[in-house]
Order: structure tokens, then C-alpha cells, then sequence
């Protein structure tokens, strides 16, 4: 099955974009010749994230993310938590969320 999620010209080629995936958000954004699709949710207690200089940093408390890996870099957030990637294709001229394929 899948969901699309957003239009591949629509996809900055610097930084993210949020795009809203069932009553939450994605940051969704290039990373070499992948593109990336993450939760937009902090592992400390739920804050939003920013993109900000190349990191995911949480609105609420400052925890650091690694964009590429989604692992803790610094905060709050628990040593060793990774934020959420999704399952992802791109078909056509979209990016779709798949799952049970
Ligand atoms: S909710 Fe993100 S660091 Fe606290």
C-alpha cells in the first residue's frame, strides 16, 4: 500500500520541508541521492523538530540529531534513541510513504 506524501519538485535541495502525514508532520529532505522522510517528533517528550544547519534540532530543549543516521547527538534525548525514519519510494513524478509491500 502506499500514501503520497509530496511532489518531488517540491522537495528543497537544501534543509527539509514539512509535510503533514496523518495528523503529524514529516521533515522530509535530500540526502546525496536518497531523500529521507523522518518523524517530526523529539525522543525527549515529543517537541518538533527545525532544520538547522544540518541537524534536527527540537524546538522545546535543543536535542541534536544527525540528519543522515537520525541518532542523539546531543540533549536531552536519551544516549543512543534514533528518530523514526519511513519507508519510502518514489514513483513518478512523487514520494509515497509504502508499507506492507
Ligand atoms: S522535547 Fe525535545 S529535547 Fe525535550
Amino acid at each position: 500500500m502506499k500514501h503520497e506524501l509530496i511532489k518531488i519538485d517540491d522537495i528543497p535541495t537544501t534543509g527539509s520541508v514539512v509535510v503533514p502525514f496523518f495528523g503529524r508532520e514529516l521533515h522530509v529532505y535530500r540526502a546525496g541521492e536518497r531523500i529521507r522522510a523522518i518523524a517530526n517528533t523529539c525522543l525527549h517528550f515529543g517537541g518538533p523538530l527545525e532544520c538547522r544547519e544540518g541537524k534536527l534540532v527540537c524546538a522545546w530543549h535543543g536535542a541534536h540529531f544527525d540528519m543522515a543516521t537520525g541518532e542523539r547527538e546531543s540533549g536531552p534525548a536519551p544516549r543512543d534513541s534514533k528518530l523514526m525514519f519511513l519507508s519510502t519510494r518514489v514513483e513518478g513524478d512523487a514520494l509515497y510513504y509504502v508499507w506492507g509491500d
